[in-house]
């Protein structure tokens, strides 16, 4: 287990001598290491076992600390930067020299942010410099939502988590970029396209295929648990199936055709926002369940709706075992 708590002197000796520290955001919690040092990058790539060819997700305390990194800024990118941050929206820019190579995985764009969270705000303001992190899970895995998820996994590999409580968002970052300066969604998550689209009007959700991923995070199976997963667009199962064998996801309600114990309600008021909270520790206590696979109720298509059915299809894609 790592040592957890709000000690952000701790937590800045750490990242100050290069080493890691898992930090609270408002999406997910992020494995988190200096994003000027690549002897502290190159650490996240390990404890994660995560390919380096997936660039990171670098974040900062403010639009002028960004302002250093990046140049060509879009109009559209500076007024999505004016109306979200801080907050989950990752917005991809030409980067500068200053940061490392390692950081974006040899790509001319850099993935930028500003978290939505008191604590690791306050850090990266007593840091001076900003702090790559992804996900703080092993490479494929669910993202973690609380301190005990990271435990669970990272816990033996890194010696701080910074303390911030579960997360309230839940789901990560909807990652923007522009081609051409017209904005385009690379990931959806923590901030619905329509409230994009209030910004800078429509804006295209690309289409990412695995046979030609442009960061693997996109690839079309990921962010899965360790059992099988089954997305339905209903209650119906197949009637062949034991009962006893499933868990099930659900939006709203419990599905009588399964011992209640095997089911997992995302919100009962039907709150799309409450559902992405619940989604991943959803999917990480079915791991935990006595059951051999998982079927998960797909979300009205809209708002968080969209990108919590776009995990779900990503964690239904997943062939790949543990
Ligand atoms: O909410 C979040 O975004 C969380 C918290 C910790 O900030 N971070 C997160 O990071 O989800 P990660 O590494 O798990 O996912 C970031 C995604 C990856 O799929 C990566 O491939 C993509 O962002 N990415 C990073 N830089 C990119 C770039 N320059 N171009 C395209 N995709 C990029
Ligand atoms: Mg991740």
């Amino acid at each position: 287990m790592a040592e957890s708590g709000k000690d952000i002197e701790k937590a800045k000796s750490i990242l100050k001598q290069d080493g890691l520290v898992a930090i609270p955001t408002e999406t997910v919690y992020g494995l988190a290491a200096n994003a000027f040092s690549e002897e502290a990058v190159v650490k996240i790539f390990e404890v994660k076992n995560r390919p380096s060819f997936d660039p990171l997700i670098v974040h900062v305390d403010s639009i002028e600390q960004a302002k250093d990194m990046v140049e060509n800024v879009p109009e559209k990118a500076k007024e999505l930067a004016a109306r979200f941050w801080p907050g989950p929206l990752t917005i991809l820019l030409k980067k500068k020299a200053i940061i490392p190579d390692m950081v974006t995985s040899g790509l001319s764009t850099v993935a930028i942010r500003i978290p939505d969270h008191p604590l690791t705000l306050d850090l990266l303001h007593a840091l001076g410099f900003p702090l790559a992190a992804p996900s703080a899970n092993p490479f494929g895995y669910v993202s973690p939502t609380s301190v005990k998820h990271v435990n669970d996994q990272l816990g033996d590999k890194i010696p701080y988590i910074l303390d911030g409580g579960d997360c309230d968002v839940g789901i990560e970052s909807t990652i923007i970029g522009f081609i051409d300066k017209e904005p385009e969604i690379f990931r959806l998550g923590g901030i619905p396209v329509e409230d994009i689209e209030t910004i800078v009007g429509k804006v295209h959700v690309k289409l990412h295929s695995s046979s030609r991923p442009e960061a693997p995070g996109l690839l079309e199976s990921h962010y899965a648990p360790l059992k099988k997963v089954k997305l339905k667009d209903n209650s119906v199962l197949e009637a062949a199936a034991d009962p006893g064998e499933i868990g099930l996801i659900r939006f709203r309600e419990m599905d009588p055709a399964v011992p209640e114990t095997n089911q997992i309600i995302l919100s009962r008021n039907g709150d799309l926002t409450e559902a992405a909270k619940n989604l991943f520790s959803a999917l990480r206590k079915m791991d935990e369940m006595d059951i051999k696979y998982v079927v998960a109720e797909s979300l009205p298509e809209k708002g968080l709706g969209r990108a919590i059915n776009d995990r779900l299809r990503r964690a239904a894609a997943v062939n790949r075992r543990y």
